[in-house]
Formats: structure tokens, C-alpha cells, sequence
């Protein structure tokens, strides 16, 4: 899935370099960006050296000012897009160092569902361009139903559900494969705050109970900070990484952690480090 001669396979050493999740020694690493760059045929060159490292099992967010290059880097780990320099290497574990696309579950802003198929049909359609029948497809399809609490809606239609609820079918759409690594590019920011908290909790607990490693994008601190293992602050023009903060609680959190010293402490730091990635804007973008 990754462009030509950009993607080469990582060696899965824990030892490599990078730091750790939340606790504990260094996890393998899945994907590693080494100075990657993206130079838009329009003369913007959205990213530069951007060097970041995946690792298993973590939630790795990115935030950063609009038009830092957030979902560019995601959409070249994806294999959406070719950097213009640099490299992406995948480990060896996704199969000989380029992924395949079940490997990668990828979630819009947007739903993005088609509004003529029921919720069932929706969440098949990777299965389905995979050749796999609806008949052989109805276990896995009511399983990833099942992890977003949607099994009795397989027969609606999306304009009947809620915003949450049509966002919980395309989580589950990039869950029916069960992959390695989910890119979300801030799936969350259209929603209330209440349906934003409780989808915050349930994919934490997704996250946990699948062994999923997420690459989260948000332009929420308190989001970032109850959610990740790792928030990485990226500059603007071009976008490369500023700071990163480790976030040591385990997963999945709770309301409690929200009021926790770590959280507020996490908070602080991450808000101060978004303000310097601001400052890098200048009045691009604001
Ligand atoms: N296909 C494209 N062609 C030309 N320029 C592009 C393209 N896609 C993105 N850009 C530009 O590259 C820069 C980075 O865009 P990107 O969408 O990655 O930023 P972002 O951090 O996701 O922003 P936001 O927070 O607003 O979603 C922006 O200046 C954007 O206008
Ligand atoms: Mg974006």
C-alpha cells in the first residue's frame, strides 16, 4: 500500500530507538517516519523532516495548529499519500515490511457512510472488497457491531441514527478487519460533549480489549491527555515535531483520571507546548 521505493521494512527490536509508552520498557515499533517530507505540486510544503516512531500497543496523538501537516502524516502512513523525502519502514511482523490494507483501519471526521446501505452493509464493505460474501462476513460484521454497541442496529439505515451513533459504524467499518493500526483524524470534533466523553471511554476500552495500536488527531488537549500514551506536538510550516509528552496512566481511564494531578499536570504541559506550535504559525492558517 506504501508508495514505491519509500516503504522499508523495520527490524523489530524493542531496543530501537524512541520512547516508551506509559510504563514499562520499549514497546516494538510498527512504523517509523524518518525525515519525511511533503511538497504539494501547489509549492506547499506541508511537512519536513518529520521523524516519528509508532510503537505497539500505544495511543499516539498528534496535535497541532491547523494546516501543520496532521492529517498529510497520517495520510502517508496510511499509504494515501507518498512523502516527497524521507522514509516510512513498517516492521517485518505486517508481512515482509508493507502493509497490507487490513493492516490499517483508517476513521474520517466525517463518517463517510453510504447513505443507501443499511448499517450492516456498511461495515462489510471492507469485508466485501476483500471478496469476502455477506454470508461468510456475518460474524465478523456483528462482532465489530458488537464493540461499538450497534448489533441491534445492523438493518437501520445512517439517517436514522445519531451523529455518535453513525460514528460508532464507521469505527466499527475500520474495525471489521481487526487491524494493527487505527488512523483517526479527529473523529470526534463534530460531536457534543457528552457523546465526545462517552465515545472517548468506549474506544479506550476497544483499544484495550483489541490490543489495537491508535495514531490519534485532535486539536484537543484535554482530549489528547485522557486519551494517549503519548501526545507528540507538531510545529506549523512546515510541520516536524516540537515536543513530546509521555502520559503515564494506565489504560483504559476513567472520569476519576480527569480530575487527577497527572491529568492537569499533562494538561499544562501539553497546552504550553501547543502555544509554542502556535507561535511557530506566525498568522498562516489562525
Ligand atoms: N492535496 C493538497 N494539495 C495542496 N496542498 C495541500 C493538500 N493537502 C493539504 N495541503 C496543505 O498542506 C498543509 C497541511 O495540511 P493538513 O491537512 O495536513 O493539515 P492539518 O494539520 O491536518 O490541518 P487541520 O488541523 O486544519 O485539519 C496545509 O497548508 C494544506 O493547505
Ligand atoms: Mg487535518
Amino acid at each position: 500500500m506504501q508508495g514505491g521505493g519509500q516503504a522499508a521494512a523495520l527490524a523489530s527490536s524493542p531496543s530501537a530507538a524512541g520512547r516508551s509508552p506509559a510504563d514499562g520498557p520499549l514497546a516494538a515499533p510498527i512504523v517509523r517516519l524518518a525525515g519525511v517530507g511533503k511538497r504539494f505540486a501547489s509549492g506547499v510544503t506541508a511537512l519536513a523532516g518529520l521523524d516519528l516512531t509508532v510503537r505497539q500497543g500505544e495511543f499516539l496523538s498528534l496535535l497541532g495548529p491547523s494546516g501543520c501537516g496532521k492529517s498529510t502524516a497520517l495520510r502517508i502512513i496510511a499509504g494515501l499519500a507518498d512523502p516527497s523525502s524521507g522514509t516510512v519502514e513498517w516492521s517485518r511482523d505486517t508481512g515482509g515490511g508493507v502493509p497490507g490494507a487490513h493492516d490499517i483501519g483508517f476513521v474520517f471526521q466525517e463518517p463517510t457512510l453510504m447513505p443507501w446501505a443499511t448499517v450492516f452493509a456498511n461495515v462489510w464493505l471492507p469485508l466485501r472488497l476483500k471478496g469476502v460474501s455477506r454470508h461468510a462476513a456475518r460474524a465478523e460484521v456483528v462482532g465489530a457491531l458488537s464493540l461499538v454497541g450497534l448489533e441491534r442496529f445492523a438493518e437501520a439505515y445512517p439517517r436514522e441514527l445519531s451523529g455518535g451513533m453513525k460514528m460508532r459504524v464507521s469505527i466499527a467499518r475500520a474495525l471489521v478487519t481487526r487491524p494493527r493500526i487505527l488512523l483517526m483524524d479527529e473523529p470526534f470534533a463534530a460531536l457534543d460533549e457528552i457523546t465526545r466523553q462517552r465515545l472517548n471511554d468506549d474506544l479506550l476500552a476497544i483499544k484495550v480489549r483489541l490490543g489495537t495500536t491508535v495514531v490519534f488527531v485532535t486539536h484537543s488537549v484535554f482530549e489528547s491527555t485522557y486519551l494517549s500514551t503519548r501526545i507528540v506536538v507538531m510545529a506549523a510550516r512546515p510541520g516536524r515535531i516540537l515536543e513530546t509528552i509521555d502520559v503515564d496512566a494506565p489504560l483504559p481511564r476513567s472520569q476519576g483520571f480527569r480530575t487527577s494531578p497527572l491529568y492537569n499536570a499533562v494538561c499544562e504541559e501539553t497546552s504550553r507546548a501547543l502555544m509554542a506550535a502556535i507561535a511557530t504559525a506566525g498568522d498562516s492558517h489562525l
